[in-house]
Protein backbone atom coordinates (compact mmCIF):
# COMPACT_ATOMS: atom_id res chain seq x y z
CA UNK A 1 0.00 0.00 0.00
CA UNK A 2 1.49 3.55 -0.62
CA UNK A 3 0.74 6.89 0.64
CA UNK A 4 -1.72 9.42 -0.04
CA UNK A 5 -0.45 13.54 -0.89
CA UNK A 6 -3.08 15.40 1.17
CA UNK A 7 -3.15 18.94 0.49
CA UNK A 8 -1.19 21.20 2.85
CA UNK A 9 -2.17 21.23 6.68
CA UNK A 10 -1.59 21.15 10.20
CA UNK A 11 -0.38 17.64 10.38
CA UNK A 12 1.98 17.57 13.70
CA UNK A 13 0.16 15.53 16.49
CA UNK A 14 0.30 14.18 19.27
CA UNK A 15 0.56 17.62 20.28
CA UNK A 16 -0.33 18.76 24.24
CA UNK A 17 -3.96 20.44 25.02
CA UNK A 18 -3.00 23.43 27.83
CA UNK A 19 -4.94 25.25 29.65
CA UNK A 20 -3.64 29.43 29.51
CA UNK A 21 -4.98 31.13 31.89
CA UNK A 22 -4.86 35.17 31.66
CA UNK A 23 -6.25 38.74 33.38
CA UNK A 24 -4.78 40.94 35.81
CA UNK A 25 -7.52 40.87 37.85
CA UNK A 26 -10.10 38.58 38.93
CA UNK A 27 -12.99 40.23 36.94
CA UNK A 28 -10.40 39.54 34.23
CA UNK A 29 -9.52 35.92 34.40
CA UNK A 30 -10.07 34.07 31.64
CA UNK A 31 -8.77 30.54 30.50
CA UNK A 32 -8.43 29.02 26.81
CA UNK A 33 -7.36 25.73 25.37
CA UNK A 34 -4.80 25.72 23.52
CA UNK A 35 -2.71 22.87 21.40
CA UNK A 36 -0.52 25.27 19.04
CA UNK A 37 2.00 25.76 21.76
CA UNK A 38 5.65 24.16 21.79
CA UNK A 39 9.18 24.89 22.96
CA UNK A 40 11.29 26.68 21.15
CA UNK A 41 14.50 27.62 23.12
CA UNK A 42 15.82 26.15 26.01
CA UNK A 43 18.20 28.75 26.88
CA UNK A 44 16.46 31.60 27.48
CA UNK A 45 13.74 28.96 27.93
CA UNK A 46 11.20 29.86 25.28
CA UNK A 47 7.99 29.28 24.50
CA UNK A 48 4.95 30.09 21.93
CA UNK A 49 1.43 29.95 22.21
CA UNK A 50 -1.00 31.01 18.45
CA UNK A 51 -3.99 32.42 19.00
CA UNK A 52 -6.59 33.26 16.52
CA UNK A 53 -7.05 37.55 16.99
CA UNK A 54 -11.07 36.64 17.36
CA UNK A 55 -10.20 34.90 20.75
CA UNK A 56 -12.09 36.51 24.03
CA UNK A 57 -8.83 35.88 25.84
CA UNK A 58 -6.42 37.33 22.52
CA UNK A 59 -6.40 41.09 23.67
CA UNK A 60 -6.41 40.46 27.49
CA UNK A 61 -2.71 38.35 26.69
CA UNK A 62 -1.76 41.16 24.01
CA UNK A 63 -2.82 43.57 26.59
CA UNK A 64 -1.04 42.45 29.33
CA UNK A 65 1.85 40.98 27.82
CA UNK A 66 1.62 37.88 29.98
CA UNK A 67 -0.14 34.30 30.36
CA UNK A 68 0.14 30.81 32.42
CA UNK A 69 0.70 27.76 30.53
CA UNK A 70 -1.21 25.13 32.59
CA UNK A 71 -0.37 21.44 32.00
CA UNK A 72 -3.83 19.22 31.77
CA UNK A 73 -4.50 15.41 32.86
CA UNK A 74 -6.68 13.25 32.26
CA UNK A 75 -8.93 14.28 35.38
CA UNK A 76 -8.70 17.66 33.88
CA UNK A 77 -9.88 16.74 30.29
CA UNK A 78 -13.53 18.06 30.58
CA UNK A 79 -12.75 21.61 32.03
CA UNK A 80 -9.77 21.16 28.95
CA UNK A 81 -12.79 20.60 26.13
CA UNK A 82 -14.97 23.04 27.85
CA UNK A 83 -12.46 25.64 28.20
CA UNK A 84 -11.57 25.39 24.49
CA UNK A 85 -15.64 25.21 23.11
CA UNK A 86 -16.98 28.25 25.34
CA UNK A 87 -15.83 31.98 25.47
CA UNK A 88 -15.00 34.01 27.94
CA UNK A 89 -17.03 36.52 26.58
CA UNK A 90 -20.28 34.60 28.26
CA UNK A 91 -18.80 32.68 30.95
CA UNK A 92 -16.85 32.63 33.78
CA UNK A 93 -14.58 29.85 33.38
CA UNK A 94 -13.09 29.18 36.68
CA UNK A 95 -16.46 29.35 38.42
CA UNK A 96 -17.97 27.16 36.31
CA UNK A 97 -15.42 24.58 35.83
CA UNK A 98 -14.77 24.85 39.78
CA UNK A 99 -11.19 25.93 38.92
CA UNK A 100 -9.06 27.24 41.31
CA UNK A 101 -7.10 30.51 40.58
CA UNK A 102 -3.80 31.27 42.34
CA UNK A 103 -1.54 33.78 42.61
CA UNK A 104 1.53 33.17 40.65
CA UNK A 105 4.98 34.62 41.36
CA UNK A 106 5.96 37.12 38.34
CA UNK A 107 2.96 37.66 36.39
CA UNK A 108 -0.50 38.86 37.03
CA UNK A 109 -2.32 35.89 35.41
CA UNK A 110 -3.51 33.69 37.64
CA UNK A 111 -2.32 29.75 37.98
CA UNK A 112 -4.75 27.09 37.86
CA UNK A 113 -3.90 25.08 41.14
CA UNK A 114 -5.18 21.83 39.74
CA UNK A 115 -2.84 21.35 36.91
CA UNK A 116 0.44 20.08 37.97
CA UNK A 117 2.02 21.95 36.45
CA UNK A 118 1.87 26.25 35.76
CA UNK A 119 4.81 27.94 33.55
CA UNK A 120 4.42 31.64 33.90
CA UNK A 121 5.31 33.51 30.38
CA UNK A 122 6.30 37.14 29.55
CA UNK A 123 5.35 37.90 25.76
CA UNK A 124 8.89 38.89 24.13
CA UNK A 125 7.07 39.72 20.35
CA UNK A 126 3.83 38.60 18.47
CA UNK A 127 4.33 37.61 14.60
CA UNK A 128 0.99 37.99 12.69
CA UNK A 129 1.23 34.26 10.84
CA UNK A 130 -2.09 34.27 9.30
CA UNK A 131 -5.28 32.72 11.00
CA UNK A 132 -3.26 32.76 14.11
CA UNK A 133 -0.99 35.35 15.90
CA UNK A 134 2.06 33.54 17.10
CA UNK A 135 2.78 34.93 21.11
CA UNK A 136 6.61 34.55 21.30
CA UNK A 137 7.34 34.05 25.22
CA UNK A 138 9.73 33.63 27.62
CA UNK A 139 9.30 31.28 30.73
CA UNK A 140 10.12 33.07 34.12
CA UNK A 141 8.62 30.44 36.82
CA UNK A 142 7.82 27.59 36.76
CA UNK A 143 5.65 25.38 39.33
CA UNK A 144 5.68 21.64 39.82
CA UNK A 145 3.45 20.07 41.99
CA UNK A 146 5.32 18.17 45.04
CA UNK A 147 2.87 14.97 44.76
CA UNK A 148 4.59 14.34 41.32
CA UNK A 149 8.20 14.51 42.88
CA UNK A 150 9.73 11.17 43.48
CA UNK A 151 10.87 11.26 47.63
CA UNK A 152 13.70 9.36 46.70
CA UNK A 153 15.18 10.27 43.57
CA UNK A 154 13.69 13.58 43.83
CA UNK A 155 12.83 13.25 40.12
CA UNK A 156 9.47 14.73 38.73
CA UNK A 157 7.43 12.07 37.74
CA UNK A 158 4.65 14.07 35.19
CA UNK A 159 3.43 10.88 33.87
CA UNK A 160 1.71 9.57 37.45
CA UNK A 161 -0.41 12.77 36.58
CA UNK A 162 -2.05 11.15 33.77
CA UNK A 163 -0.93 14.37 31.21
CA UNK A 164 -3.51 14.01 28.10
CA UNK A 165 -2.69 14.64 24.35
CA UNK A 166 -4.53 15.83 21.37
CA UNK A 167 -4.63 14.01 18.53
CA UNK A 168 -7.01 14.37 15.37
CA UNK A 169 -9.36 15.95 17.18
CA UNK A 170 -9.54 13.67 19.86
CA UNK A 171 -7.95 13.33 23.52
CA UNK A 172 -5.44 10.52 24.97
CA UNK A 173 -3.76 9.96 27.82
CA UNK A 174 -0.30 9.15 28.11
CA UNK A 175 0.29 5.11 26.91
CA UNK A 176 3.30 2.94 28.50
CA UNK A 177 7.08 3.42 28.79
CA UNK A 178 9.16 2.69 25.82
CA UNK A 179 12.62 3.57 26.39
CA UNK A 180 14.42 7.00 28.22
CA UNK A 181 16.57 9.27 26.53
CA UNK A 182 19.45 8.32 24.95
CA UNK A 183 18.29 4.32 25.18
CA UNK A 184 18.82 3.86 21.29
CA UNK A 185 22.90 4.33 22.32
CA UNK A 186 22.84 2.90 25.55
CA UNK A 187 24.90 -0.46 25.94
CA UNK A 188 23.83 -3.42 26.86
CA UNK A 189 24.15 -4.52 30.24
CA UNK A 190 26.00 -8.00 29.90
CA UNK A 191 23.73 -10.91 31.34
CA UNK A 192 26.50 -13.03 32.28
C1 LIG B 1 -8.17 20.90 22.07
C2 LIG B 1 -8.32 22.34 21.66
C3 LIG B 1 -7.23 23.04 21.18
C4 LIG B 1 -7.34 24.37 20.81
N1 LIG B 1 -6.23 25.04 20.35
C5 LIG B 1 -6.33 26.36 20.02
C6 LIG B 1 -5.17 27.08 19.60
O1 LIG B 1 -4.06 26.55 19.55
N2 LIG B 1 -5.32 28.39 19.28
C7 LIG B 1 -6.53 29.02 19.35
O2 LIG B 1 -6.63 30.22 19.04
N3 LIG B 1 -7.65 28.36 19.75
C8 LIG B 1 -7.57 27.05 20.10
N4 LIG B 1 -8.67 26.36 20.53
C9 LIG B 1 -9.97 27.06 20.57
C10 LIG B 1 -10.14 27.97 21.80
O3 LIG B 1 -9.71 27.35 22.99
C11 LIG B 1 -11.63 28.32 21.91
O4 LIG B 1 -12.04 29.07 20.79
C12 LIG B 1 -12.01 29.02 23.19
O5 LIG B 1 -13.41 29.01 23.30
C13 LIG B 1 -11.51 30.45 23.24
O6 LIG B 1 -11.86 30.98 24.47
P1 LIG B 1 -12.03 32.55 24.71
O7 LIG B 1 -13.00 33.05 23.67
O8 LIG B 1 -12.60 32.62 26.11
O9 LIG B 1 -10.69 33.16 24.58
C14 LIG B 1 -8.59 25.04 20.91
C15 LIG B 1 -9.70 24.33 21.40
C16 LIG B 1 -9.57 23.00 21.79
C17 LIG B 1 -10.75 22.28 22.32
Amino acid sequence: MGKIIWKPGTMIYPLPAVMVSCGSVPEEYNILTISWTGTICTDPPMCYISVRPGRYSYDIIKKNGEFVINLTTKSLAFATDWCGVKSGNKHKKFAEMGLTPVAASQVKAPMIKESPVNIECIVKAIKELGSHHMFISEVIAVHADEEYIDKKSGLFRLNDAGPISYLHGKYYETGSFIGKFGFSVEKKKRTK
